[in-house]
């Protein structure tokens, strides 16, 4: 199973999710990528690595990367952080494929969120982390 986390930049959420989830299921293969090519290279943003890292998770590993629509091929399973995400990824989508593309929040029905608000905005990267986790927590139990 190859579970690929997306989001705008690549620095923030998709990195966050992908560090978390990967401590969840570790027979799961876990990637993440940006829509956006702004910060390709990069490694997470600092405020979010710190938050993390305050969690025991470590995501100094990561670089960004932008998402293509090789990737349709390349994973089982597409995780958008929000609606603009899932568009921006279904745009890409090659003829034929059928790779599910799900938003992250769909593994988290009782939090009520509708998407994983974009912390490099809000700053709130604790509660960025509180819903990743949450979600993180759905996926694992639904798919491994
Ligand atoms: P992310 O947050 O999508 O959670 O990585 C963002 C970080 C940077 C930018 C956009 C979103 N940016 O436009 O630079």
């Amino acid at each position: 199973m190859r579970v690929l986390f997306v989001c705008l930049g690549n620095i923030c959420r998709s990195p966050a999710a992908e560090g978390v989830f990967r401590t969840m299921a570790a027979d799961v293969e876990t990637d993440s990528a940006g829509t956006g090519s702004w910060h390709v290279g990069e490694p997470p943003y600092g405020p979010m690595q710190t938050a993390a890292r305050d969690r025991g998770y470590d995501l100094t590993d990561l670089r960004a990367r932008q998402f293509v629509a090789a990737d349709f091929d390349q994973f089982d399973l597409i995780i958008g952080m929000d609606a603009s995400n899932i568009s921006n990824i279904e745009r890409l989508r090659p003829a034929g494929n059928e790779t599910p593309v799900r938003l992250f929040t769909d593994y988290a029905p009782e939090s009520g969120a509708q998407e994983v608000p974009d912390p490099y905005y809000t700053r709130d990267f604790d509660g960025a982390l509180d819903l990743v986790e949450h979600c993180s927590r759905g996926l694992a139990a639904a798919i491994t």
